[in-house]
């Protein structure tokens, strides 16, 4: 396995490093002045590489890396993340363990509270754990073409590669959850069972039309994403599974309807008697917004947290507002804030933001997508 080059160079973790720790303390009055803080951070560089964070300093960093998050529209409640410090574990059964045990805390029977967990930081003798899969749920692809794909076409990759490895294969349905693939420190990857009473789902009806109800479509309650790399401060934690809850849109208008996912708007279609021999009579437009309404309907009906494109925009908004008044500018994606259905009906749409990085911030690994699709898994 090749192991990810360290990106930074000492002086630029110094350097990352005390403006973090400026930071916590300009925004953690009670923490007092920096600079005794400053100076251990500093010695503790200069004699082992890298530096411990404190409890509240790790707290506090994976809550700003959150509100730094340029492509994320639900950042009004950064500073409520719930932080999960399990910084001592390293060894592949333990980590996917705590995973499960963040899907539950996580999952909340349906009240879905933002969670991180955040397991070793590389360490300049040895880089830290990994997690391949690129959420902590993921729903099996059996067949290598879209078109012929039973499930997730995105997971068909991860899920053929498991098959190889001895992985027996879920029931073949088309939501069949995949096993959660874990590399150690100093190990191979590793997948792991993912327990059914770990995992929420919803099973998705149309308010109209109880016909849907037959058709078993379904999608997990928590998005997790698991294989970006935590960085605060100069320290890079590469396993750190993080939740918010999910806007509709992201299941309703790009899961379950995007032509290389479950590609469902003709399926949709046809249920809805549309005419589809023409795409303009807007059938798929159509047939997206009630593929939508049944995603927030069929959540709100089992009591599972769930925003709204319209709500979450205002959101974000106030959000924007609120920093800016403590004096603080929001970056932003323009391409990923604006949701993928009706977005000029939505505030977020009708502005421009800047797109500015910072060093605290949840970024992608190099190699992250080929470990996702299972590439060179052995
Ligand atoms: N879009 C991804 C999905 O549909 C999840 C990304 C994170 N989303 C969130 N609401 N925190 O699974």
């Amino acid at each position: 396995m090749e192991i990810p080059p360290q990106r930074f160079t000492a002086a630029q973790v110094c350097e990352a490093a005390e403006e973090f720790i400026r930071l916590f303390h300009r925004e953690n009055p009670e923490a007092g002045a920096p600079c005794a803080r400053l100076a251990a951070v500093r010695e503790e560089l200069a004699e082992t590489g890298t530096y411990r964070h404190t409890p509240e300093e790790l707290v506090h960093g994976a809550r700003v890396a959150w509100r730094n998050s340029n492509r994320c529209i639900g950042r009004l409640y950064w500073n409520s993340l719930r932080v999960r410090d399990r910084r001592e574990l390293v060894a592949s059964d333990e980590i996917a363990d705590e995973c499960f045990a963040h899907l539950r805390e996580a999952t909340n029977r349906g009240r879905v509270r933002p969670t991180v967990t955040v397991f070793a930081p590389d360490a300049p003798d040895r880089p830290g754990p990994l997690i391949w899969s690129e959420q902590l749920v993921r729903y099996a692809g059996y067949g290598d073409h879209p078109s012929v794909t039973v499930g997730d076409a995105r997971n068909a990759p991860l899920t053929e590669a498991l098959l190889r490895l001895g992985w027996a294969g879920g029931a073949g349905t088309p939501f069949d959850l995949l096993p959660l693939v874990v590399q150690g420190v100093n190990d191979k990857p590793r997948w792991f069972d993912t327990p059914a009473d770990a995992v929420l789902e919803v099973p998705i009806r149309h308010p109209d039309d109880p016909g849907w109800g037959a058709w078993g479509l379904r999608w997990h309650a928590v998005p997790a994403i698991s294989n970006m790399c935590l960085e605060i401060g100069g320290v890079h934690y590469p396993a750190a599974p993080f939740n918010g809850w999910y806007m509709g849109t992201e299941i309703g208008a790009r899961n379950l309807a995007d032509t290389d996912r479950y590609n469902l708007l003709p399926a949709v279609a046809r249920r809805l008697g549309l005419d589809t021999s023409s795409d303009r009579s807007l059938w798929k437009d159509r047939a997206l917004v009630e593929l939508n309404r049944a995603v927030l309907d069929s959540f709100d009906r089992a009591g599972v947290t769930i925003a709204d494109h319209h709500a979450e925009s205002r959101r974000f908004l106030t959000h924007v507002e609120r920093e800016e008044r403590k004096g603080r500018e929001v970056g932003a994606d323009w391409s990923w804030i604006v949701p993928p259905i009706s977005g000029s009906a939505t505030p977020v749409f009708h502005r421009t933001y800047e797109d500015r990085p910072s060093s605290t911030a949840y970024v992608h690994h190099p190699g992250a997508q080929e470990r996702a699709q299972g590439r060179d898994l052995v």
